[in-house]
This record gives C-alpha cells, structure tokens and sequence, in this order.
C-alpha cells in the first residue's frame, strides 16, 4: 500500500472508469475502513459496489461521468456541521482507496440517489457521493492558488503548519474553488471561508489533508470535530 502522503500526491479527480471490479481483498479493508469512521463520527457513509443507476444507464450518463458503478455515499445525521464532518471522514475514505489503488471523484451535484443501494437510519441525510474505481480518463492538474492565497504565512510559521497548507491545497473542492483560509493563532489552527456551495465540505476536506501534511506534529483546531 502507498503511504498517505502519496496517495494525497497522486490523487486526481477521475471520472471516466473501466468496467474493472473492485477485487474482494480492495472492498474489505475499504468497508473495514468506512465502519471505523463510521464508527467514532456516528457518520452513514455506505459503500455501493456495482450499481450503475446513480451514474446514468450504459444508454445514458450524466454530465462528463462514465463507467461509474462502484461509489461512498456520505451520509449522517442532519447536525449543523454535517457538511464538515462528513467533509473529514469521507476524505479518510477517499485516501485509503488511493492507498489501495483506487481512482475517485467526489460528486456533490450530478448524480441520482438510488434509495433502493443503501439503508439510512431515520433522519440520515444524503450530501455527496464519491465515484470510486480504476480509472481510464486523464487526469487534470488544477491547482490554482498559492499557499500565501489562503493562509497567513509568515518568514517565522512552523515548517509543519506550512507543510499542512501545501497539502491543503492539495484537497479536491468544489468547482476546485479553494476558498479556505488558515491561520496560527495563540498556537490554534484556525480555519475560514467564504461563501458557495460545499464551503464546508471542503473545509473539513482540506482539514484532513493539513493534517497529513503537518505529519507527526498533532494539530491544535480551534474548531472541534469529533
Ligand atoms: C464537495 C465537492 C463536490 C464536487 N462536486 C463535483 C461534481 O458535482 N461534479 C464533478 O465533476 N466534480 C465535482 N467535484 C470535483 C472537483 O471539481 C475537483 O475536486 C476539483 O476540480 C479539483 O480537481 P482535483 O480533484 O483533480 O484536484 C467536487 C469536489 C468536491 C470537494
């Protein structure tokens, strides 16, 4: 398996894909995964494999979509911070498919929710899916802001808080609009954002990835997430 900083280093948005399988040894570290986070996030996110409705038919697909059949719903309960919590664990997921070889897309627009490939729990809201498997499109590189853009750099900011802001812009967003900011304050990362859609999803994407890049430095937020 890559490393994490790897898989954040190769990670693209692919959204053409082969009609390749997940092999079973891919889907069961990956499910394994998924319940952990589940688990200590009282997240719904659900891992459905073969189901090609939510991508279009073969006769018809969505948007510049193909060959989806394998994707993470990311769902939860209706919380305030729902986007952002969803935003950091479905991140986690993202990566350890990288890890394990696998291309992805997070799609928060274009796609149908296929009620009948997943179970919610009562009151479970459904905010994204993220398309997964071998992909067969080329990848484009779209980073577009520089780390002084969205972070207060400073000639004394720490060599990981640095770091954490060059993985951050790392991070898929939506419309790859990057609209987070970060700041040291009194020791405490602080993170910001104006407005659009899926700001905090991002957020809590981009939070994941700081985290990586800060390395064995633990990170102080001063927003908590659990
Ligand atoms: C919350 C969110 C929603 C997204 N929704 C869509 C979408 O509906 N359709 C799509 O093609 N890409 C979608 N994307 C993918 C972004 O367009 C993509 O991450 C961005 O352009 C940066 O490209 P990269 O992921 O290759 O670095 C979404 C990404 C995020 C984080």
């Amino acid at each position: 398996m890559i490393t994490l900083e790897e898989a954040v280093n190769q990670r693209h948005s692919i959204r053409s894909y082969t009609a390749d399988p997940i092999p079973q040894e891919t889907v069961d570290n990956l499910r394994s995964f998924i319940n952990q986070c589940n688990s200590v996030s009282n997240l719904n996110m659900h891992l459905v494999l073969d189901e090609p409705k939510a991508f279009g038919s073969l006769l018809f697909s969505y948007g510049m979509f193909k060959g989806v059949r394998n994707y993470l719903v990311l769902a939860g309960p209706q919380v305030d911070d729902l986007d952002y919590r969803l935003g950091y664990y479905g991140a986690q997921v993202m990566l350890r498919a990288k890890q394990l070889g696998l291309d992805s897309c997070w799609v928060g627009g274009t796609y149908h929710k296929i009620p009948s490939a997943f179970t919610l729990r009562p009151g479970d809201k459904v905010k994204s899916v993220i398309a997964l498997g071998f992909g067969n499109g080329k990848p484009v590189n779209h980073r577009i802001r520089q780390p002084h853009e969205v972070a207060d750099l400073r000639p004394d900011s720490p060599d990981w808080f640095v770091r954490g802001v060059d993985f951050a812009l790392k991070a898929p967003t939506a419309i790859n609009q990057q609209k987070f900011h970060f700041a040291l304050v009194d020791g405490k990362v602080k993170q910001t954002t104006g407005w659009g859609s899926f700001i905090q999803m991002d957020l809590g994407i981009a939070r994941y990835f700081f985290e990586i890049g800060a390395g064995d430095h633990p990170v102080d937020w001063e927003r908590n997430i659990n």
